[in-house]
């Protein structure tokens, strides 16, 4: 079976320094990946890469064998590859049904649906992450993490077949990451997405990774499932000097 997402040599210099080095795999139909590493290690750049927010310097990116490496972001979002930023990209003024519609009309389905199927399919992904009651207000009246779970319902209204997300569960007290654990999984689950998953919660990790890509200057150091990538001594000691893995 062909995998939805391959990913070869992937390389990114910013200046002459590889932010992303030769960086190859694979990704099912279907699968929760985590993607981990120490600051710096060239995260946000692979999966920016695979958005089309970054063009490789090297490499290819393929989705269901089909070439989209180095497309800009549109083009890649209509091809079915949705990012969900760490810094939640919404519109202040906007009340939070506008900012998922958006979401829909801009999405996989550009130029398919109409404003009342766009609304349709907002008010869904609203209620899929609990914020349904929240739909008419303003954006600028919502805390950080219900911020975060538009800025996935808003992903999630273009319903697409690979979602990359960017260190969502940040800054999020242990509720909040329980919550969206959650919903990660259900997105899975009931909408049948693949998640590609960028997070430095490791407990989240590990409970939602079903494989895990350990990366380290800017390239896999190891891949395999949690339990054991993390107890991997060069993933420990990639990570010395920083709390997150206790
Ligand atoms: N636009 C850019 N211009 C120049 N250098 C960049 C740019 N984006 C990233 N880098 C560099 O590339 C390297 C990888 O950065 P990246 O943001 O991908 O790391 P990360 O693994 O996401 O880190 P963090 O855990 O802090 O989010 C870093 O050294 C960073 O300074
Ligand atoms: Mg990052």
């Amino acid at each position: 079976m062909i995998p939805l997402l391959e990913v070869d040599d992937l390389t990114k210099h910013f200046g002459g320094l590889p932010a992303v080095h030769g960086v190859t795999f694979g990704i099912d139909d279907g699968e929760i990946v985590a993607v981990v590493g120490p600051n710096g290690a060239g995260k946000s750049t692979l999966l920016k890469l695979i958005a089309g927010l970054e063009r490789p310097t090297r490499g290819s990116i393929r989705l269901r064998d089909e070439p989209v490496g180095g497309l800009p972001a549109h083009q890649v979002r209509r091809k079915g590859i949705t990012m969900v930023m760490q810094t939640p990209r919404t519109f202040p003024s906007l009340t939070v049904l506008e900012n998922a519609m958006l979401g829909a009309m801009f999405g996989p389905a550009h130029g398919v649906i109409d404003e009342r199927e766009a609304r349709r399919r907002a008010a869904e992904s609203l209620a899929f992450v609990g914020l349904e009651a929240l739909a008419d207000l303003p954006v600028e009246t919502l805390n950080l993490h219900q911020q975060r779970f538009l800025d996935l319902a808003k992903a999630l209204a273009g319903r697409p077949q690979l979602l990359l997300l960017d260190e969502v569960m940040a800054g999020l007290n242990e509720t909040e990451i329980r919550a969206s654990v959650e919903i990660v999984r259900r997105v899975r689950d009931k909408l049948g997405t693949t998640v590609l998953w960028v997070e430095h919660v490791m407990s989240a990790v590990i409970e939602l990774a079903e494989r895990v890509i350990v990366l380290d200057f800017g390239s896999v150091l190891t891949e395999g499932a949690p339990d054991v990538v993390m107890r991997d001594s060069r993933v420990i000691e990639a990570y010395l000097g920083e709390a997150q893995i206790a």
